[in-house]
């Protein structure tokens, strides 16, 4: 199931948003319409470089691959660290910091598509470090392919906010609590950010398909605790302004 990842695609890069992707869906699609747009051809290339369409987008980018860092930091101060597994992977956006903290990555997604676009030698990895062991695998975060405490720490990067019902995001936190030896982050939208209030209220009055779900920190740490998990700390991208926010949560052993 897991192969070793040697080198990048050729893909030729894309411009733009490929036709049929979620912004262009028409009115009859669903919320999770979202899930299909990795897979339609050009997708995981547009995935891979629209952060660095613009000066903005590149700073943006920055400052969550440091949000990101700071969290898993907090994991990596209170046990060893070796082994971990970045799911939802996407286009590998995440495996330079991961690497900062572990030898040996799984990047997992249930994308194919993204899965082979992996960026496997981004620029943005810390120099002088030694190169990181990355398998990449396709799998789906709600029947991951592993057993039991497979890895140390697990990253849930972007993908919880695309679920929009309660009873998915809980059992999203029970199979990567299963998998986790140690413990996890977990970056979701805060329900209590001046964002995700924002996103809410226009949620409520139904002004757009909603394919992002803005949560509060309260059903994020019940849902843990449920799971065996102690939530450790959070911090966000731009506190109180941003809804994007990564949380650290340790395994009850
Ligand atoms: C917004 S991207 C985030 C990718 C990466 N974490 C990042 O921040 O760049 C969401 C990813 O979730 C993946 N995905 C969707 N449903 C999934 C599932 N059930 N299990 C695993 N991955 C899934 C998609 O294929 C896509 O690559």
């Amino acid at each position: 199931m897991i192969q070793r990842a040697d080198s990048n695609t050729e893909d030729k890069p894309v411009k733009g948003k490929p036709s049929g992707s979620m912004h262009k869906a028409g009115a009859d699609a669903t919320p999770n319409d979202w899930r299909k747009q990795y897979d339609i051809p050009g997708y995981a290339d547009y995935y891979a470089q629209k952060r660095d369409e613009s000066f903005l987008k590149k700073l943006s980018n920055r400052f969550e691959l440091n949000m990101v860092r700071h969290a898993l930091r907090r994991l990596s101060t209170r046990f060893p660290v070796q082994t971990s597994l970045d799911l939802p992977t996407g286009t590998g956006r995440f495996l330079p910091v991961i690497s900062e903290f572990s030898g040996d990555i799984i990047a997992m997604d249930a994308s194919p598509a993204m899965v082979s676009r992996l960026q496997l030698n981004d620029s943005s990895a810390a120099p002088n470090t030694t190169p990181p062991k990355i398998a990449r695998c396709v799998g789906s975060v709600f029947e991951i392919p592993l057993p039991d405490d497979h890895v140390d720490i697990v990253l849930c990067s972007r993908l919880i906010h695309h679920l929009p019902d309660a009873a998915a995001r809980l059992s999203l936190f029970s199979e990567l609590a299963r998998v986790a030896r140690y413990g996890m982050v977990v970056t979701f939208f805060d329900a209590g950010s001046y964002c995700g209030m924002r996103r809410n209220a226009r949620a409520k009055r139904k002004q757009k398909l909603n394919t992002r779900h803005a949560i509060s920190r309260k059903e994020l740490i019940a849902n843990a605790k449920s799971n065996g998990l102690t939530f450790i700390g959070a911090n966000a991208l731009l506190r109180f302004h941003t809804e994007i926010t990564a949380a650290s949560f340790t395994k009850d052993r």
